[in-house]
C-alpha cells in the first residue's frame, strides 16, 4: 500500500446509488426511465417482521395488494406466508394467474360486482369482506346458487366512528366514510343476525380499516378500542363473539426527515396488546389480521427518472423536468404527497442548489417536489425519486398517452424484469377504428 501523505485530502470517489446492490445509473441505462425499481430485500424483510411481530396464535398478516400487486409480487408473498387482500377481480385475476392460494385471499371493495362476488366464491376465496347490505344480499344469492359444498366465509367491514390522522382523501373508519357499516347501527345488527342464521355464509367476524399513512399510534388504538365496544355490543345481544377480527392496514411510512415514524414491531405490539385488553375484559379470544400494505413496499421503492429540459423562472425557480411525473406518481397531485431525491451518480455531492423537480404531464400541477436540494444537476442525470414502493404504479395511469414504466425487482447485484414497461403499440392496443 502507498504511504499516505497526512496533508493530502483523502480522495473523493463519487457516491453513486445502490438498489438491491445495483447501480442505479447501470439500471436506468439498461431498462429505460422511469423505472421503478424495487430491493427485494426491503420487502422480505418487512414480510418477515410482521410475521415475527404480529402471526403468532394463528393470527394473520395479509398483504394490501393494492399498494402494489403483480405476479411476482403474489410470489413473494405466498413464499412469506403472508395472507393476501385484493380489492377487485382485476387484483384477484392477477393473484389467482400467481398461482396464489385462493383460501388465503381476503376479497375487499364496497362495490363488488356481481361477476367480482361470483369470481370470489367459485375460486374458493378464503374470505369476502362485505361492506354493505346490498352487497351482502347479492352475497348470499351468490352463495346460495354456488355448487359450493362448503358456506362462504365473510368478514362485515365496519366504520368504527374514527377520524384517523391523515389526509381527509384517505381516512376511511369514520362514519361519513363510503366504507362499511356503522358501528352501533340497526343495519348492521341485522346484517349480524342474518348472517348468523345463513347456511350458505360462515360470519367470521368484522373488519375495520380506518385509513392509511397513519403515524399517530392514537388513532389505531381508538379504532381498536371502537371495534371491541361494537364486539361487546353482540355479545350482550345475540351471545355471539367473533371468531375473527380484522385490524386492517394504515402504518404509515417516512417520505421525508420531517415525518414521524413508528416502527413495524411498535405497531404490531401496540394492535396486539390493546386487542388482547379488551378479549381478557371479554373473556373471549378471536384471531387477529392485519393488512399492511406501504409498510411492506413502500420504502422498498425508487423511481429513476432521466432529466430532460431545465427552466429557470423570472423569479428564479429552477424546473428539473422527468421523463415522468402524475402520470406514474399521481400521488403529489392528489394527496400533496411529499418525497426526497437524489442525483443518482452524485449521492456525495451538497445540495447546494434548490430544484423543484417537474413531471412532463400537460398540467401545472404535475410537480413531484417543490424546491428540494440537489448538486448542481445536468440535462441527461438520472434523478432517484425515494420511496415509491407503495400507490405508485398501481395508480399509474396513460394521461398524455405516456406508456406507463417498467418494474425491476434489485436483489444480491441482479434485476430481474417483472413488469414490462408499456410500448406505443400497447397504448392503441384496445382502440378501435370507427
Ligand atoms: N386494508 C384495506 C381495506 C385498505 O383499504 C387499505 C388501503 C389497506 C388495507 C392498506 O393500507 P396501507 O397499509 O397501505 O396504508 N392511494 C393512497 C392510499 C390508499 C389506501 C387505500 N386502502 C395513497 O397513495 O396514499
Amino acid at each position: 500500500m502507498e504511504p499516505q501523505n497526512k496533508n493530502s485530502r483523502p480522495q473523493r470517489f463519487p457516491q453513486r446509488l445502490k438498489i438491491g446492490g445495483c447501480d442505479a445509473g447501470e439500471l436506468a441505462e439498461t431498462h429505460g426511465t422511469p423505472l421503478i425499481c424495487y430491493d427485494e430485500a426491503i420487502i422480505r424483510d418487512n414480510c418477515k417482521r410482521y410475521i415475527a411481530s404480529f402471526a403468532r396464535n394463528g393470527n394473520r398478516v395479509a398483504y394490501a395488494g393494492k399498494a402494489f400487486l403483480c405476479l411476482a409480487m403474489c410470489q413473494i408473498v405466498a413464499e412469506e406466508g403472508l395472507y393476501l387482500d385484493v380489492v377487485s377481480g382485476g387484483e384477484l385475476y392477477t393473484a389467482l394467474q400467481a398461482g396464489f392460494p385462493a383460501e388465503k385471499i381476503y376479497f375487499h371493495g364496497n362495490n363488488k360486482s356481481r361477476d367480482e362476488l361470483t369470481m370470489a366464491v367459485t375460486a374458493g376465496v378464503g374470505c369476502i369482506v362485505v361492506d354493505n347490505t346490498y352487497e351482502y344480499q347479492n352475497l348470499r344469492e351468490v352463495a346460495r346458487a354456488s355448487r359450493s359444498l362448503q358456506p362462504a366465509s365473510i368478514l362485515l367491514r365496519v366504520a368504527v366512528g374514527v377520524d384517523a390522522a391523515t389526509h381527509p382523501y384517505v381516512m376511511t373508519g369514520h362514519f361519513e366514510s363510503k366504507f362499511g357499516l356503522s358501528l352501533g347501527s340497526q343495519e348492521l345488527d341485522s346484517l349480524v343476525a342474518d348472517a348468523l342464521n345463513e347456511p350458505s355464509l360462515t360470519l367470521m367476524g368484522f373488519h375495520s380499516h380506518i385509513g392509511s399513512q397513519i403515524t399517530d399510534s392514537r388513532s389505531f388504538t381508538q379504532a381498536v378500542d371502537a371495534l371491541f365496544a361494537g364486539v361487546r355490543r353482540y355479545l350482550t345481544l345475540y351471545q355471539w363473539s367473533p371468531p375473527e377480527l380484522n385490524l386492517g392496514g394504515g402504518l404509515g411510512v417516512p417520505y421525508t426527515a420531517d415525518d414521524k415514524q413508528i416502527s413495524i414491531e411498535e405497531h404490531c405490539a401496540l394492535l396486539l396488546n390493546t386487542a388482547q385488553r379488551h378479549m381478557d375484559d371479554l373473556n373471549f379470544t378471536s384471531r387477529l389480521t392485519v393488512e399492511p400494505g406501504r409498510s411492506i413496499v413502500g420504502p422498498a421503492g425508487t423511481t429513476l427518472y432521466r432529466v430532460g429540459a431545465i427552466k429557470r423562472t423570472p423569479n428564479g425557480r429552477c424546473f428539473v423536468n422527468v421523463d415522468g411525473g402524475m402520470a406514474d406518481n399521481p400521488r403529489v397531485a392528489l394527496y400533496q404527497a411529499k418525497y426526497t431525491c437524489s442525483v443518482a451518480d452524485r449521492l456525495d455531492q451538497p445540495g447546494s442548489f434548490t430544484y423543484t423537480v417537474a413531471g412532463k404531464a400537460c398540467e401545472s400541477g404535475d410537480i413531484l417536489i417543490w424546491d428540494h436540494p440537489l448538486p448542481e444537476v445536468q440535462s441527461g442525470d438520472i434523478l432517484a425519486v425515494n420511496t415509491t414502493g407503495a400507490y405508485t404504479y398501481s395508480m399509474a395511469s396513460n394521461y398524455n398517452r405516456l406508456p406507463r414504466p417498467a418494474v425491476v425487482l434489485a436483489k444480491d447485484g441482479e434485476a430481474k424484469l417483472i413488469i414490462a414497461r408499456e410500448t406505443y403499440s400497447d397504448l392503441t392496443r384496445l382502440d378501435r377504428p370507427k
